[in-house]
């Protein structure tokens, strides 16, 4: 979460287009690479963009156990979840790979440490109420740390990237739809020079 202000979600239809497509980003600054489970190319997609270097490549949108286990033989070096379960939660954490599971709730960070988390997605963070929401939601979990997704943009990340608890925001808007890689990159370098 520290390594990058901004983790990009991709949705990866394609999976020869996944090997470019991280290069463009890694390229740009930004290495830390979460392939989302929605759709039948993504397993296949972080094989293919483990291969470039510099690149960390992590499975999203895992909400399952098989689908856990189906990303792990694919070698993830993390996992993102848009909820919390603690079936779910009890199998990644005792794996040791590194999991930010989503919250939205006081109830659901308290699942979270309960597991001993302390690390988590807010999701989906505009429509859940905002900076404003996570703002008196950490306030009480003061040892927890954050990363919004959801309906952030290039021009809303900024407001979130000052607020304390949040490490690096999630988003899609890195990699718009039919963007080329060169467009790609310049995304991926303006996200990358975002400031906590
Ligand atoms: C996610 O899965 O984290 C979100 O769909 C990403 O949200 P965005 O497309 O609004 O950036």
């Amino acid at each position: 979460m520290r390594t990058s202000p901004v983790i990009p979600v991709l949705v990866i239809e394609d999976a020869a287009t996944a090997r470019p497509l991280a290069e463009a980003l890694v390229k740009g600054g930004l290495r830390v690479l979460e392939v989302t489970l929605r759709t039948p190319a993504a397993i296949e997609a972080i094989r293919e963009m483990k291969q470039v270097p510099g690149a960390i490549v992590g499975a999203g949108t895992v909400v399952s156990t098989d689908q856990f286990e189906l990303v792990m033989k694919a070698d993830a070096e993390f996992i993102v979840s848009p909820g919390l379960t603690d079936r779910l939660g009890s199998a990644i954490t005792g794996s040791g790979v590194p999991f930010l599971p989503g919250v939205a709730t006081a109830g659901d960070i308290m699942r979270g440490l309960d597991l001993g988390l302390e690390h988590f997605k807010f999701f989906p963070a505009e429509t859940s109420g905002g900076l404003k929401a996570l703002k008196a939601l950490a306030a009480p979990f003061y040892q927890c740390k954050f990363c919004p997704t959801g309906g952030i943009s290039a021009a809303t990340a900024p407001e979130w990237l000052a607020f304390d608890p949040i490490l690096c925001v999630g988003g899609s808007w890195v990699t718009p739809k039919g963007a080329s890689m060169a467009e790609v990159e310049t995304l991926a370098r303006e996200a990358s020079a975002l400031g906590r």
